[in-house]
């Protein structure tokens, strides 16, 4: 049940579909491109526009029945709202008509906006990708009588535009790809505790590796021993599972520094000693999102063929409470040499990702970014809308809001100031894991920075706000939403010119 987009450059009158979703701004008046197709529909169009029952809101929808003679059976008619940015409206558009068209059970969906460009016709491709998605495999099929067709095309309606039939086709060449990278990580998100694994993430190592002839390193606890990774071993030494370390190296830049994508995998994340509430626990499952973000991001970038050197580096694990697991007041030994004092064993991501960013000092990496759902806070500071972000160097920083801008996962950066990093002194070790209730997101950024200690340039993205939605987006549904597999692939695009 793949997805698969393509792109038609037949005037939207004369696609012949089951269903033509057709985007239009807030108040926009019927476009002329849309008068051959509204004649066809016996002035329907026209008229719901006229009659204000379609007023083009945001994620607004109309559906007509169609007319038998017309090449569209049915046409819904699907709001942008105001639009400032084109781009992730044409893309939150195209998600809502492909949501409408999978309930419809249509099995296929032509999508048109005005004037696309080919950054349009990508970005409805990407759209209709992520509207399509769903997660069934581990659901009973239902009873061939209630089936409903599931959404496996996808067109995007393009006149030849500004960037002529070669550029559109490029469009829903790059949507295809980078739909390809949300949808390996959306899978991995949403697949429960017990089902995705460290040995998980390893698997879609190697598959992706071979795939794209990726060159793939596998660490387990025998090989972060002697890596001196005490750190990352402390929150793994209450599982039975073998924690994994996965490096991903996709070389395609010449001799130039890589750039490195590094993501937290906490296939489970019930607290350890320090343990969760239980309301909302499930939700933990979660915690592996910016290590499914690094590895959709890499099947992307791989998919794309960019002439960069990026690797690709995952710690994944499970946070749990046992008699052999980490204990508050603990201190344990990094990578790095520093120690650190566990105050809660809660705050188990940066102890993963500290020693992960010690590691990738190996790659002499042109830059870093994490990806971690790894705080509360930033929830309580950015909520579900954006992602926070931290960094040691302000280009680059200013280099991954704007990636995250083009992505439609938007970013706000949070201050580093000295002052936060205060907060992590410890009495007995160089540093502890937590510093308050103040500035949590914050704190922890600085708790990664000091295992950067400015080796190379560095940002993180907290994304525990953003990389799942607990109710429905109306564009998204409930469940995984792929960021930052787009925050990444773009930012990595950019450097590739
Ligand atoms: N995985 C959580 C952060 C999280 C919270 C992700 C909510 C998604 C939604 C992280 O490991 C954690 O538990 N952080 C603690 C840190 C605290 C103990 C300093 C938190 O935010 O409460
Ligand atoms: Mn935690
Ligand atoms: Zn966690």
């Amino acid at each position: 049940m793949p997805f698969a987009l393509s792109l038609l450059t037949d005037s939207p009158s004369a696609v012949a579909t089951p269903l033509l979703a057709v985007a239009l701004a807030a108040d926009e008046p019927l476009p002329d491109a849309l008068h051959d197709l509204d004649r066809r529909l016996a002035g329907t169009l026209g008229r719901s526009i006229a009659r204000r029952d379609f007023r083009g809101g945001r994620d607004e929808t109309l559906h007509l029945a169609g007319v038998e003679s017309a090449g569209a059976e049915r046409v819904l008619l699907v709001g942008m709202g105001k639009v400032r940015d084109r781009g992730p409206a044409v893309r939150r558009a195209a998600a809502v008509a492909a949501r409408a068209a999978a309930k419809l059970g249509t099995g296929a969906i032509a999508f048109y906006a005005p004037a696309l460009d080919a950054g349009g016709v990508e970005q409805a491709g990407i759209g209709l990708a992520l509207g399509a998605w769903r997660y069934d495999e581990l659901l009973t099929p239902a009873p061939e009588a209630e089936r409903r067709a599931p959404l496996e095309q996808g067109a995007v309606v393009a006149e030849s535009g500004a960037d002529g039939a070669d550029g559109a086709a490029g469009g829903v060449a790059a949507a295809e790809a980078i739909a390809a990278g949300y949808a390996v990580a959306r899978r991995l998100a949403m697949m429960p505790g017990n089902v995705c694994t460290p040995d998980t993430f390893v698997e879609t190592g190697r598959e992706l590796a071979d795939r794209h002839g990726m060159a793939l390193t596998v660490l387990g606890r025998t090989e972060l021993e002697a890596e001196g990774m005490g750190s990352f071993l402390s929150v793994a030494q209450g599982t039975p599972q073998d924690p994994k370390l996965v490096a991903l190296e996709y070389r395609r830049g010449g001799d130039a520094r890589p750039l490195v994508l590094v993501g937290k995998g906490l296939c489970f994340d019930s607290g350890g000693i320090n343990l969760k509430p239980g309301e909302g626990m499930f939700n933990m499952k979660f915690d592996m999102c910016g290590a499914a973000g690094v590895m959709g991001a890499m099947e992307a970038i791989a998919r794309l063929g960019l002439a960069v050197n990026v690797v690709g580096v995952i710690g994944s694990t499970t946070n749990m409470p046992s008699g052999t697991a980490m204990k508050p007041g603990d201190v344990v030994r990094a990578m790095s040499g520093k120690t650190i004092e566990n105050h809660n064993t809660d705050a188990e991501g940066r102890l993963v990702l500290c020693d992960l960013l010690h590691w990738v000092k190996r790659y002499e990496p042109a830059a870093v970014v994490d990806a971690a759902t790894l705080t509360g806070a930033v929830v309580i500071a950015l909520g579900h809308t954006a992602v926070g972000v931290f960094g040691s160097d302000d280009a680059l920083t200013q280099e991954v809001l704007a990636a995250g801008r083009r992505a439609s996962e938007r970013g706000w950066e949070l201050p580093m100031f000295d002052e936060y990093r205060e907060q992590l002194k410890s009495d007995v070790a160089d540093l502890k894991n937590v510093g308050g209730r103040a500035a949590g997101a914050i704190t922890a950024a600085w708790f990664l920075r000091a295992f950067v200690d400015d080796a190379y340039p560095w940002v993180h993205l907290d994304v525990a706000g953003t990389a799942y939605a607990e109710t429905d987006l109306g564009w998204l549904p409930k469940g995984p939403t792929g960021t930052p597999v787009g925050t990444f692939v773009e930012f990595v695009r950019g450097r590739a010119g």
